[in-house]
């Protein structure tokens, strides 16, 4: 497995046929890192299991091991044990931070844990300016001072007190701050227009194993009850819906038939109906889920990405790359973040023909079939469909900038390569 890899490398890949086989989806990266960041609410000790081998989680551990805690990783088991009674630290540098933007998660958790956290402000990134506006107000609800001075997040309080933070926009990543910061408040917080994700639910469950008391996650209104010391436990991260999604296009857009083992079905309901829509057959299988491609013409239909339990915007650059290969025009309009259709130019160079008005793109499907192409992977999802479409793409496909793909799909190349794909990491 491809874990570190250099920053010219590129992936090649080759018209390969349809994908067919088994496939094991991984933990969920999205879910796994908050729940790390959560052990620093606690001296006691946590083991995570289903983590997947990630860079984004080898920055999350470093970032740990920064504040203070002892961090044991155990790759044979995708186990990492966190040891949080040296906890003493902070701040955490730039350094850090523009490895990864979730470093932010362990904002909440210091601030509760040491009533204070100093933690340089991230970058905006390829889909978007992405502020942490909604972070800064759930916090300042709670009774954190927070200034943001010279690139750096300051927070110090002396101790959090409950209260209502209502949510302009349902963020994952500001339910999640503050839910953990509100586990240790005195009193009760009620998150309202709250983020409804599977991976909120993993980490309320995580920190209710930890001792906390939260009602209500998966839906709009999360209650905590603040209690006074969290403890250590033992979790296992949910599978990874936006990894099962990928594999799940990845069966349709090469007309394959693949079953996909350890996923939760419920967390894919949108990313199931639209490949119905298209025309895919998708069968729920005692141990997995069977996608098929191979069964009917594949047609148009339109996606609009939403909140969960609306499509994932994480789901829209890859199945902008099955409608490429459909039959008809279809629509994508996403709704989540402001900027992300670089993939679109990308799929265009490769001969889709997108057409891109501000939050939608018309695909004209498969009167264009996709020629390989170099191209870059402007993201993470986004390099997923690329790769996609270099499967069904005539000739060879060059993805380069692929350091994003290999941060969230662990084993990416191996998986796909298992179900006959041909695809090959070159470092060079
Ligand atoms: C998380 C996921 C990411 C996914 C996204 C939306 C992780 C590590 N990443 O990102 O893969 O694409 O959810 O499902 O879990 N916003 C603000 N102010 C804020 C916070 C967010 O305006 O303080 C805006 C963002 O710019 C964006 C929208 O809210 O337009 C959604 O962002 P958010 O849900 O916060 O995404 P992340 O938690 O960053």
């Amino acid at each position: 497995m491809c874990y570190n890899i250099a920053a010219m490398a590129k992936y090649i890949v080759e018209n390969s046929g349809p994908l067919f086989g088994e496939v094991t989806i991984s933990g969920a990266k999205n879910a796994a890192l908050p729940i790390l960041a959560a052990t620093v609410l606690t001296d006691g000790v946590c083991e995570i299991n289903e983590v997947p081998r990630l860079k984004d989680i080898d920055v999350m551990c470093r970032i740990l091991r920064s504040l203070g805690a002892a961090v044991e990783e155990d790759w044979e088991n995708h186990s990492i044990t966190v040891d949080g009674s040296g906890i003493n630290v902070s701040e955490v540098p730039y350094d850090l931070v523009k490895l990864m933007r979730a470093s932010i998660f362990v904002m909440g958790p210091l601030l509760a844990r040491l009533g204070k956290a100093s933690i340089a402000q991230p970058g905006g990134c390829a889909i978007g300016s992405r502020p942490i506006d909604l972070h800064a107000k759930g916090l300042r609800l709670l009774g954190a001072r927070v200034a943001i001075d010279d690139g750096m997040v300051n927070a110090s309080v002396d101790r959090l007190k409950g209260t209502l933070v209502y949510l302009d926009f349902p963020s994952v990543g500001a339910t999640e701050n503050i839910m953990m910061a509100a586990t240790l408040a005195g009193g009760v917080t009620t998150i309202e227009n709250a983020a409804e994700e599977p991976e909120i639910v993993d980490l309320a469950s995580f920190l209710n194993k930890m001792g906390a008391r939260i009602k209500g996650a998966g839906t709009d209104t999360i209650k905590i009850e603040g209690v006074k010391k969290l403890h250590g436990t033992r979790h296992a991260v949910i599978p990874d819906r936006i990894e099962t999604g990928t594999f799940m296009v990845a069966a349709a857009i090469t007309r394959g038939n693949v079953l996909i083992k350890n996923c939760l079905p419920d967390h894919v309901r949108p990313v199931i109906a639209k490949l119905i829509e298209c025309g895919a057959v998708v069968q729920d299988e005692l141990d997995g889920l069977r996608v098929r491609g191979d069964v009917n013409r594949l047609v148009a239909t339109s996606i609009k990405t939403l909140p969960y339990p609306g499509f994932p915007t994480d789901m829209q650059a890859p199945f902008m790359a099955l409608l490429t290969t459909v039959s008809g025009e279809s629509t994508v309009i996403e709704t989540v973040f402001e900027n992300r259709f670089m993939h679109a130019a990308e799929l265009s160079r490769m001969g889709a023909n997108i057409r891109v008005d501000g939050s939608v793109a018309k695909v004209p499907g498969d009167k264009r079939p996709l020629v390989g192409a170099p191209v870059m992977a402007t993201d993470l999802r986004a390099g997923a469909a690329l790769v996609l479409a270099g499967l069904v793409a005539k000739g060879t496909t060059e993805v380069s900038e692929i350091y994003h793909v290999e941060r969230g799909y662990e084993g990416f190349v191996e998986k796909l390569s298992a179900l006959g794909a041909k695809i090959r990491l070159v470092e060079d």
